[in-house]
């Protein structure tokens, strides 16, 4: 199983920044996932035609079954994350930035600056993140629950977690 983190950040990707955002990301799924998985990483400026290509070929070529962006949700000029990812995939799953603005507004009343959204391409969930270290956590631990049902659901592999650190949902078969 593979899962992808892209960090798309002009700052990171030129060096003048550390890149803690995709840090963040890997290592929360290191903490919870405990099916074997390697990791797929990018670090990538916010230019709209690259955030597509990398997304296509971490869902395409490299068979990620997650892949999470971090970074460019916002409204400045040059954050076109959310643009990127609706391109790119065939369905949108909405509830997924919805829940994580809902509970990121009990972090920071800024919440609502973030476009964050997800969808899926092929047989990957694509989920975007908002930028700083700490909303990492605040938004994945949110919508993590449901995403290795989601995954089961786009016909990916089965991932199990370690229930002492996240819980997840499956609803059981009728
Ligand atoms: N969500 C959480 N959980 N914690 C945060 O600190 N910051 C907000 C928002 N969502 C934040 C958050 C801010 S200040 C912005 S501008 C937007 O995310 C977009 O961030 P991005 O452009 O880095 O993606």
């Amino acid at each position: 199983m593979k899962l992808g983190v892209i960090n798309v950040s002009d700052r990171a990707s030129a060096g003048f920044y550390e890149d803690l955002p995709g840090k963040a990301a890997v290592a929360l799924l290191e903490e919870w996932v405990t099916t074997p998985f390697e990791t797929a990483y990018a670090v990538i400026p916010d230019e709209q035609s690259q955030i597509e290509a990398q997304l296509r070929q971490f869902a395409d070529v490299e068979n990620c079954a997650l892949i999470l962006t971090t970074g460019g949700t916002g409204p400045a000029v040059r954050d076109v994350t959310p643009e990127a990812t609706e391109t790119v995939c065939q369905k949108m799953l909405p509830g997924f930035g919805e829940l994580m603005r809902a509970t990121s507004l009990k972090y920071v009343p800024t919440a609502i600056l973030s476009r964050q959204t997800a969808g899926i391409r092929r047989n990957a969930l694509i989920v975007n993140l908002p930028g700083k270290p700490k909303a990492i956590r605040e938004c994945l631990e949110a919508v993590f629950p449901a995403i290795p049902y989601c995954i089961d659901l786009i016909e990916g592999p089965f991932i199990e977690v370690d229930s002492s650190k996240i819980k997840i949902f499956r609803p059981s078969s009728p």
